[in-house]
């Protein structure tokens, strides 16, 4: 049988339609590839706006020393930005389609392009939520409509998802994904299902952590720190949601929730809150954090946790494995007492926590439970500190906590504060998404090698999900989930049934 694979070195006229965050990176970097592109809005104010951004990213990287202001001038030269879709399309090897996520904008467009593409060209849309199936099935080539889904920053992630519906032909899902490695993406193939691999797995987690946020159970820097720290993930969540855009992401769980149901996706209602203030991200200059002052404005509640004074002794409980003797040695080391018993003077008693079980219980088991602080050490084991939680039962006095923040801050940690409940902050939220992606493994959507591929190159994960799920050790990651579950009553933090098999016969994801 002989392939009409499209080659690479035959797409060399791409129009990218829609100059929003992702359509005026994706501009950029097919330019950069050498390509001739035709940049397509609908209005000269939207086309100006959508050019400023990319001009503002090749200045930045000709002010970084990564690109000459001749190669600057030359991207340039090859974008040719236009309002009339008709022309702008007419001689396209390959259209690249990046509006609004609108089903009813998205028809219109594709009936359009119907008219005034070439017949042999190749229709490839962006989006991140809608379905492609339904995308194509009103177009006359359904054959050759496929998603190209890139990840924000466009120019920087390294992932491309391809998609594929029931009506794409291969070739034209073997020449999207030429053209991505191509333009020096590492293209990964799915079929047409909501939220493709990337975004079913971090929608949820993302969610997870505006849950947490608005129940109280961190604050928003707490909760970055958890996984950008514990996790050693470029950026924490609520960043990674004003970076994305919480319009979109709303948008997002929308559909994931349309398609899958439960709690997961379910948008917590805070997200909500804050796009109907239209406090959309970073785009807005205000989302989760505010982004129109240099410096982040603290709580008054920062500011008493900071000038709290450092405890002059500390009772520290020591456990059987010694986990806190090195603690023990930094707080000696900085001129404070380590008491090996508490008295009742004491104001600060440390115990070793375990996501698994309550701190509740130590805290009783050794009296003056409002003094006490468990604590406890991640890392991602790549030599970098790590991350101290500072787990803090309801009955946790506010002194005791301060004392605690004052500790670490003396002591140089890397310290959040976490509620008393099963994974503290940092394994509740990888956990359960570690969960999620066994389930996209159980039903045969990807493998854990495309799911880790995707993830590491789609959102800087320094390891995947299922080789982090591996270093943990199934067996460990069922029991906090059961107790996740047990604590919170919802199904979704349930093991799912592959995950809670290779816990008991000790098989792991990754070989
Ligand atoms: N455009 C172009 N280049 C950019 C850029 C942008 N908007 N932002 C950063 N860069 C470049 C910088 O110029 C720099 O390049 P060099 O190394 O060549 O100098 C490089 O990226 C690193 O940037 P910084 O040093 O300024 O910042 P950083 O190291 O903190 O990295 C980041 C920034 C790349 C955004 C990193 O934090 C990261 O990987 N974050 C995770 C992003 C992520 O998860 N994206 C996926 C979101 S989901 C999605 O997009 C799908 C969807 O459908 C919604």
């Amino acid at each position: 049988m002989t392939s009409n694979v499209i080659r690479p070195a035959d797409i060399r006229d791409v129009a990218v339609i829609g100059l929003g965050l992702m359509g005026s990176g994706i501009a950029e970097l097919v330019a950069r590839s050498g390509r001739r592109v035709v940049a397509i809005e609908i209005s000269q104010s939207f086309l100006d706006q959508g050019m400023a951004r990319l001009r503002a990213s090749l200045d930045k990287a000709v002010t970084r020393g990564k690109l000459t202001d001749t190669a600057r001038e030359e991207i340039l030269a090859r974008i040719r930005p236009v309002h009339d879709i008709a022309a702008g399309v007419a001689d396209a090897d390959l259209v690249i389609e990046a509006i609004p996520e609108r089903m009813e904008l998205k028809r219109t467009l594709y009936a359009e392009l119907d008219q005034a593409c070439r017949a042999d060209a190749i229709l490839a849309t962006n989006t991140s939520s809608l379905s492609i199936t339904e995308i194509a099935g009103g177009t006359r080539h359904p054959a050759r409509v496929a998603g190209l889904h890139f990840f924000n920053p466009a120019p920087v992630m390294k992932l491309v998802e391809v998609i594929s519906t029931v009506l794409t032909s291969p070739d034209t899902a073997e020449a999207l994904a030429l053209v991505a490695r191509d333009l020096g993406k590492t293209p990964v193939q799915v079929s047409d299902r909501a939220g493709f691999i990337v975004n079913a797995l971090l929608f949820p987690y993302l969610n997870h952590a505006v849950r947490l946020l608005e129940t109280a159970q961190a604050t928003r820097e707490d909760i970055d720190k958890a996984a950008a720290v514990g996790l050693g993930l470029p950026m924490g969540p609520l960043t990674l949601l004003d970076l994305i855009g919480l319009d979109t992401s709303l948008a997002i769980l929308e559909v994931l929730q349309a398609e899958f149901g439960g709690t997961r996706y379910a948008p917590a209602p805070l997200l909500r809150k804050l796009c109907d203030a239209r406090l959309f991200g970073r785009k807005s200059g205000r989302g989760f954090y505010d982004y129109r002052h240099s410096t982040p404005a603290t709580t008054a509640e920062d500011h008493d946790l900071v000038s709290a004074p450092v405890p002059g002794e500390v009772a520290l409980i020591k456990d059987q494995d010694g986990l806190l003797d090195e603690l023990a040695s930094q707080i000696t080391a900085a001129g404070i007492s380590v008491l090996p018993q508490p008295s009742p003077e004491t104001g600060l008693i440390i115990v070793a926590a375990d996501p698994k079980h309550r701190v509740l219980d130590a805290a009783l088991a050794v009296g003056h439970p409002a003094d006490v602080v468990g604590i406890y050490f991640t890392g991602t084991g790549d030599g970098k500190p790590g991350l101290a939680e500072l787990v803090l039962p309801d009955v946790t006095a506010a002194a005791t906590r301060a004392k605690a923040v004052a500790l670490a801050a003396r002591l140089g940690l890397h310290a959040v504060t976490s509620p008393d409940r099963p994974g503290f902050l940092t394994e509740a939220l990888a956990f359960a998404q570690f969960n999620d992606a066994v389930r996209m493994v159980q039903e045969g959507f990807a493998s854990p090698a495309d799911i880790d591929t995707a993830m590491m190159l789609g959102c800087g994960y320094p390891r995947g999900p299922l080789q982090m799920l591996d270093d943990a050790g199934p067996a460990n990651v069922v029991t906090v989930l059961e107790a996740m579950h047990t604590t919170t009553g919802d199904p979704a933090f349930t093991p799912v049934p592959l995950l809670a098999e290779y816990a008991t016969a000790g098989t792991r994801f990754r070989s």
